[in-house]
């Protein structure tokens, strides 16, 4: 049958949403699918049923994609998609609830303090004097660290407040781990899903920010990453349990912090539609167990099912 691409859309990661879309729907096309590209920017959603899509892979980031809102509005058209249900979605797209949730689940992520947008300047600095410096500030719907500031110093943390709450009615204040970057793919459901080789990320400076996840060629990529045998698999058992505790399905990418001083490993977040642009780390990944970005596509699609 027909299926959708759903690429662009109108997140602050639209850019990178053209870059996702792209190269799946040029990989599902070389594997002799049926597909073609949809812009939910520049076409109601409704029209996918008027279409004749039968199913839709969602290269969609972001809010009104990776959200569950459109998740939600595919479920009422009856129209199967790739990744998380509506809950998992909406969970993931919030880093502090998915905090909230790991924690419940007894796994480990950063200490952290949820603050209103208004909070005062006494109440962010509360927040600083319990979580000490540096500290890391996120607006929490944000991706491709938009709306983010590490705050090194106390005369920085005014600003790189204001910087986060333009994004967001609430900022995420968390403590900083110092530490080893690591992101692992999760692919498939339930009892099925596996996660995939792990990746570290040594940007320059430490700063693996939006200009160096997309368009730099100046950030090492390690996969897998060099950690011995058994902290791999913690790591990769970590991974999995976290995707099972929102009850993500089909595929995501789970973000980690690996503290310097004891290799004791740190939940950050969970991409519900993670980057499969040409620098993306899920296609990394894969990569290194064989898995070519056409078969990945693939395999991602085979997860569209009501
Ligand atoms: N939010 C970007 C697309 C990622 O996680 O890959
Ligand atoms: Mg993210």
């Amino acid at each position: 049958g027909r299926v959708g691409v759903l690429y662009g859309g109108r997140s602050a990661e639209r850019e990178v949403s053209l870059m996702s879309g792209a190269g799946v729907l040029a990989a599902l096309r070389a594997a002799g699918i049926d597909a073609h590209g949809f812009d939910p920017a520049e076409q109601d959603i409704g029209q996918l049923a008027a279409q004749g899509f039968d199913r839709v892979f969602i290269a969609l980031h972001g809010r009104y994609g990776e959200d569950g809102t459109l998740q939600g509005a595919l479920e009422q058209l009856g129209i199967p998609y790739t990744g998380s249900g509506v809950m998992a979605c909406a969970i993931a797209m919030d880093k502090t609830m998915t905090k909230r949730v790991w924690l419940s689940h007894g796994l480990p992520t950063p200490r952290f303090m949820s603050l209103d947008a208004n909070a005062n300047a006494q109440q962010v600095r509360a927040a600083m004097d319990e979580l000490g410096l540096p500290l890391m500030l996120k607006a929490p719907h944000e991706g491709s660290t938009i709306g983010i500031a590490k705050v090194e110093r106390a005369e920085d943390l005014a600003s790189g407040f204001a910087h986060c709450a333009r994004y967001d009615d609430t900022v995420l204040a968390e403590e900083f781990i110092a530490g080893r970057e690591l992101t692992v793919p999760v692919l498939g459901t339930g009892r099925e899903a596996r996660a995939l080789p792990i990746v570290e990320i040594r940007a320059p400076q430490g700063n693996y920010d939006y200009e160096h996840k997309y368009f730099s060629d100046d950030t090492q990529y390690l996969c897998p990453a060099p950690l011995d045998a058994a902290l791999t698999e913690r790591i990769q058992a970590i991974a999995v349990r976290a995707y099972n505790a929102l009850g993500c399905a089909g595929w995501a990418r789970v973000d980690f912090m690996l503290r310097e001083r004891d290799n004791e490993p740190f939940l950050l977040e969970i991409n519900a539609s993670p980057g499969m642009t040409g620098h993306s780390l899920v296609p990394m990944s894969a990569r290194a167990i064989g898995m070519e970005y056409e078969e990945l596509c693939v395999e991602i699609l085979r997860s569209a099912a009501l």
